[in-house]
């Protein structure tokens, strides 16, 4: 298992020109959208929402708020997931979460618990509280390129489009929503100037990343 984890990680890479033939594992899919909602979060706030777009005229239409680069990834891959952030997380969210855990947990719901977390939130600024549960997003996405990998599917992190005008196509704002990363999955084009036998992967030595403290 670590063998593979470790070949999966060495592996990956982002993939930046598709094959518009060609579409990703539908059943692969389906597992890396459970490991999504698997994905840990603070408070276990899960303070995120996905959108996973196959349709050709949306991907195409929201390429529209991609960076130039960008934009054939948009229309090439056959699966667009879009994170986004809530905008809002208060005391209405806590207890969303709280009754889940006692619904689950067939326990009453706990108030102490409830108060705590409240107060938590509480403490953040509206700003604060955004930042926050765009860390908690990035988790997921962490999640979202590691499952790719140990999947075998053809994936590019994108962080590079316009989250005002794609909340704006998306009409995000309404659902309390705002947009942070994209992440698409398809199949690489065999004119991918990034595979590893172009393009090798660049990371920093041992070294340099790890500080031990014995
Ligand atoms: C958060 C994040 C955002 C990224 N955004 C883009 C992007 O907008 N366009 C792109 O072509 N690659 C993007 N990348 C890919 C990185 O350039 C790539 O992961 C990095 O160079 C390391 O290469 P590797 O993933 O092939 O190992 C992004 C990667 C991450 C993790």
């Amino acid at each position: 298992m670590i063998k593979s984890l470790q070949q999966a990680l060495e592996q990956r890479y982002a993939t930046k020109v598709f094959d518009p033939s060609g579409a990703a594992d539908e059943a692969k899919i389906e597992i890396l959208v459970e490991t999504l909602r698997l994905a840990p979060s603070s408070i276990n706030s899960q303070p995120w929402h996905l959108y996973l777009i196959t349709s050709a005229g949306e991907k195409a239409r929201i390429a529209d708020a991609a960076w130039d680069a960008n934009k054939p990834k948009f229309r090439d891959s056959s699966h667009l997931f879009l994170f986004c952030a809530k905008t809002r997380f208060g005391a209405d969210e806590v207890r969303e979460i709280e009754q889940l855990a006692a619904d689950v947990r067939g326990v009453a719901v706990n108030e102490e618990r409830v108060a705590m977390m409240t107060a938590y939130v509480n403490t953040m600024t509206d700003a604060e509280r955004l930042e926050w549960m765009k860390k908690q997003v990035y988790l997921m996405f962490g999640q979202f390129l590691l499952s790719c990998a140990l999947l075998d599917l053809d994936a590019c992190p994108v962080e590079g489009f316009l989250p005002e005008k794609m909340d704006e196509l998306m009409a995000l704002k309404a659902r309390g929503l705002t947009s942070v990363v994209v992440g698409v999955v398809g199949q690489r084009s065999t004119d991918d100037f990034n595979s590893l036998d172009k393009a090798a992967k660049v990371r920093f030595q041992r070294e340099q990343l790890v500080t031990e403290v014995r």
